[in-house]
């Protein structure tokens, strides 16, 4: 695997590829790889010829008090993890390069309706700074097509929109949530978690479960929230949002609504931010 830092060099080195007739998938990341990122390099590997991953920890995605500068820079062992996934090359730019006259004098790319709610109301300008990121990303890497994790549900559709509204043209494959054993979704923040938290943490997971059970036996959205708010309480959490929604737009579901559901949910434990969601049957 190679790694490289400068656009022209990826340039090249798609270039090369693209004109060879060969396939590229992308896999996007702020690195401290763990399984649930190396499940995103396997599915790009089975629709694409060449899988390109970045590393960059977005600086515009992170609001003011959030974690941008403890955020764990683990390039070294990430490079070891790729190489191992056969990843073929790693894009691992400085912020320099992605923001050559500086994060806060970027352009930046505003994803409409579907950013109001649920994460984008929890974290003003972090969409904002998905999609300006992900839009540069794209821009350098060309890819044929991108992978994206379904535990970041919300990313997910700001992304789609994103390619659709820009008619860019990649196609956005999604891939399911990797858990640890008792349920957790893996994600690097889970690391900022103490010996206690690390044991309550994995009742989001179980509370998501037992809302879908809760539906499924016909009791009432307003109900399964309000009781799934107290069971996150009760963890430990400090809950910003327990719902349940419609998955292709985040709408609340109407009565009797035919359309598929998930519940989501945002706490926190102590410090650590955590979210997660769960889709209905
Ligand atoms: O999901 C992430 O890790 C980030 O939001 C992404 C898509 C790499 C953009 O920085």
């Amino acid at each position: 695997m190679r790694t490289v830092s400068d656009a022209p060099s990826l340039r090249a080195a798609v270039r090369s590829w693209r004109n060879e007739g060969q396939r590229i998938g992308f896999v996007p990341t702020m690195g401290n790889l763990h399984a649930g990122h190396y499940a995103l390099i396997e599915l790009a590997r089975k629709h694409a010829d060449r899988v390109v991953a970045s590393v960059f920890v977005n600086p515009t995605q992170f609001g003011p008090g959030e974690d941008f500068a403890r955020y764990p820079r683990t390039l070294a062992q990430d490079s070891v993890g790729l190489a191992e996934h056969q990843c073929d090359l790693l894009f691992a730019p400085d912020v320099e390069t992605m923001y050559p006259f500086g994060p806060e004098h970027a352009i930046r790319i505003h994803v409409p309706e579907i950013t109001d709610t649920l994460e984008g109301a929890h974290r003003p300008g972090h969409f904002d700074g998905v999609a300006t990121v992900v839009a540069k990303l794209f821009t350098l890497v060309a890819p044929d097509l991108a992978v994206f994790g379904r535990k970041d549900w919300q990313q997910l559709l700001v992304v789609r929109r994103l390619v659709r509204e820009l008619v860019l043209p990649v196609e956005i494959l999604d891939a399911p949530t990797v858990r640890e054993p008792d349920g957790l979704a893996m994600s690097s923040r889970n690391q900022y978690l103490d010996t206690a938290q690390r044991s309550a943490a994995p009742q989001m997971h179980a509370t998501l479960e037992w809302m879908r059970e809760a539906f499924a036996e016909g009791h009432k959205r307003e109900a399964i929230e309000r009781v799934a708010w107290q069971r996150l309480e009760r963890a430990g959490f400090v809950p910003d949002y327990v719902v349940i929604r419609r998955a292709r737009d985040l709408a609340l579901p109407g009565e009797d609504d035919r359309e598929k559901l998930l519940a989501l949910a945002a706490a926190r434990l102590g410090a650590t931010r955590l979210i997660d969601n769960l889709p209905f049957d």
